[in-house]
């Protein structure tokens, strides 16, 4: 059995994303991991990251919180102060080091979060003073408990925005390609787009126009402060995960990347219609096709994909890039294993959130020589 030539498999093959000049297609999906001990990011990242990277390879990184209300979850990692900055810094040198380009994924969690993450236990922020119901964690054993969220007021809103520049700058600061504005998975940004959650009266509510007004206005400032060439978004429009369904997700969608060709930013990364949660798969009639026919620019899909649908969804033009969550978590050298047909490492659920610097983040096996062997 002869080695795949790398023309064989279409996910790796090169790519030209704007600026940057990408070896392959598979990227590294955003993965919350929860270790960064008092929202600060950890040197045990060094080695996660790093693990992960190949020359020309897109890493986004995990979702990194703009402000001190923008925390729902342990352990997870910012970018509004100096401290935070600086930490990110030796992360993003080492996938630097190894030829990576690096995305910064920002974001707000908004009323996914209670008083005991928020400054003087105050209230979390949102589109509405709904609260969401308690909700069983990802790892299929915590209950994720809210408080009552405060609806913002019209007039505070353009200082959330502008949170979301500051936390742009500040990747910029610490060395990073660009950032990923996190504007999926029922989190504040998509409190604001879906229907299911934004009751608002005034021009965030309402008509798809206003909903879409506050992530359009993110991007705006976003892509004003460190170029559109340097911007991404992550859209969910088909999930509902805590509550954050849409009566139309396709026409919210399709409004969303017609509005973003106006701003001419970098790329698109699109969840699958069939994750109906974050760790589950689900028949869907939906497709992302027309959206991304619509798009201008890099098209990134993500969501339960494997070696063989991510060659197809490349081969038949329905994406430009493929994202890998958990196969990506669990095999830290997955381009080559995709490259070469090679066996992947199961991953392990139970170890996802936990906050070992090691165990269940830096200790699944690279392909073993043999293995290697055999295949050639
Ligand atoms: C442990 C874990 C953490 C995640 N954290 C994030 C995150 O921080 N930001 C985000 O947009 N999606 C997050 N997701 C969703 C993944 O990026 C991805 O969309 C999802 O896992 C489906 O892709 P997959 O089937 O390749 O795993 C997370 C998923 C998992 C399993």
């Amino acid at each position: 059995m002869g080695e795949v030539p790398a023309l064989d498999v279409p996910l790796i093959t090169p790519y030209k994303m704007g600026n940057f000049q990408l070896c392959h297609r598979v990227v590294l999906a955003p993965l919350t991991r929860q270790r960064s001990y008092g929202n600060v990011p950890q040197p045990h990242a060094i080695l996660y990251y790093s693990q992960r990277t190949t020359k020309g390879g897109l890493l986004i990184s995990e979702a990194t919180g703009v402000s001190d209300t923008a925390q729902g979850y342990p352990e997870t990692p910012g970018i509004w102060t100096k401290e935070q900055v600086e930490a990110w810094k030796p992360i993003v040198d080492a996938v630097h080091a190894k030829g990576g380009v690096f995305f910064c994924q920002i974001w707000h969690v908004g009323r996914i979060s209670n008083t005991g993450f928020q400054p003087n236990g105050q209230a979390p922020i949102s589109s509405t003073d709904k609260m969401p119901t308690p909700q069983i964690r990802s790892n299929g054993t915590d209950v994720a408990r809210f408080t009552p969220p405060r609806r913002l007021s019209t007039e505070e809103i353009p200082q959330h925005v502008n949170d979301f520049r500051l936390a742009a700058r500040n990747a910029m600061e610490a060395g990073f390609d660009g950032v990923e504005i996190h504007g999926a998975h029922g989190y504040l940004i998509d409190q604001f787009l879906k229907d299911q959650v934004n009751d608002r009266t005034d021009k965030y509510g309402g008509s798809l126009e206003n909903r879409c007004r506050f992530a359009l206005e993110i991007v705006e400032a976003v892509s004003e402060e460190i170029g559109a060439d340097r911007v991404g978004i992550r859209l969910s429009p088909f999930a509902n995960y805590m509550e954050s369904g849409d009566s139309n997700p396709e026409a919210l969608g399709l409004y969303m990347v017609e509005s973003l060709n106006k701003y001419n930013i970098l790329y698109s990364h699109m969840v699958e219609p069939r994750m109906k949660t974050v760790g589950e798969m689900a028949e869907s009639p939906h497709s992302l096709v027309p959206m991304r026919k619509a798009f201008h620019g890099t098209f990134i899909v993500a969501g339960g994909y494997g070696r063989e649908d991510g060659n197809k969804a490349v081969a038949e033009d329905r994406a430009d890039l493929v994202a890998y969550g958990r196969h990506f978590l669990a095999n830290p050298d997955l381009p080559k294993r995709f490259e070469l047909d090679a066996p992947l490492n199961k991953y392990d659920r139970s170890t996802f959130y936990i906050s070992d610097p090691v165990v269940g983040y830096t200790d699944y096996p690279f392909l073993d020589e043999t293995i290697h062997a055999q295949v050639k």
